[in-house]
């Protein structure tokens, strides 16, 4: 059984047909991408699988799972972690904080715990904090820890957000283009630790990517999405040469 299957997934926003049949399987481990011009439905292909949105039609499953109609708290427990095309993070919480937050629905000291500081509650935030340092260690920002996340530079609030998807200890990570706005010194990073995130914790990955240099280095098989349908799948090669992508999307200056 594959980890993640979509089949005949549609959705409509009122009269525009965003998504239509899409289907997708991947499988424990594999790193995949989705790529695609600007408006041909791939966040929404995001948002369907994680609740955000309700697919008009088609099935979703996590292993035997079925996420349709789960709230997106509820994927996420179900092992779906993700990270924003613009980034979700709170004004008021430093770095440490928010990804010791996204722990606190894994943390079991119960109601009583909460209010009277019980040696439970006590050794499960220790560990909340250990594990936080250590995803923030992963992503090469554990020196920010204490910052405020508004103070830092954009590269570093996309690794924050990625510390935060790990923390829930996901079998499967969706990253949203990950190296949106990053100049080039920062997209060779963000690519390592992808890397270093995938070898770390062996966590499948479905990445929506604008530079075509990131998903064909990193992904082995890769969806092109037009006008919300699938026109190509495939390897980074069979991608590349595939004349409907060309012709669709990719045209000859955007290949190098
Ligand atoms: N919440 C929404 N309500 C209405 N239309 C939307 C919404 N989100 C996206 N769309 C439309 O759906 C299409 C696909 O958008 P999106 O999934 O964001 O594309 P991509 O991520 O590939 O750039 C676009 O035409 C967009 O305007
Ligand atoms: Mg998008």
């Amino acid at each position: 059984m594959s980890l993640l299957q979509v089949e005949k997934m549609t959705h409509y926003f009122g009269g525009l047909r965003a998504v239509h049949n899409y289907d997708l399987q991947i499988e424990p481990g594999q790193i995949r991408g989705l790529i695609g011009p600007n408006g041909a439905g791939k966040t929404t292909i995001f948002n369907l699988i994680t609740g955000i949105h309700q697919p008009t039609e088609g099935s979703v499953r996590l292993g035997s799972e079925n996420l349709v109609g789960l709230q997106p708290h509820q994927i996420a427990s179900a092992g779906l972690g993700r990270t924003f095309q613009n980034l979700l993070l709170w004004r008021h919480m430093n770095v440490l904080e928010h990804v010791i937050m996204s722990q606190y629905s894994k943390m079991t000291y119960g109601l009583a715990g909460a209010f009277f500081g019980t040696t439970k509650r006590k050794r499960q935030e220790a560990e909340a904090e250990d594990k936080a340092y250590g995803l923030l260690e992963l992503v090469g920002i554990s020196d920010l820890a204490h910052e405020n996340v508004l103070n830092l530079p954009y590269g570093a609030q996309r690794r924050v957000e990625m510390a935060r998807a790990l923390a829930i200890e996901p079998k499967i990570l969706f990253l949203d283009e990950p190296t949106a706005g990053m100049n080039p010194e920062e997209l060779i990073q963000m690519m390592e630790i992808i890397r270093q995130v995938h070898k770390e914790f062996g966590l499948a990955i479905f990445l929506i990517e604008h530079r075509l240099k990131v998903v064909m280095e990193l992904c082995e098989k890769i969806q092109t999405l037009v006008f919300g349908e699938v026109i190509a799948e495939g390897t980074p090669e069979e991608i590349q040469n595939d004349s409907r992508v060309i012709d669709a999307y990719l045209g000859k200056e955007a290949i190098d």
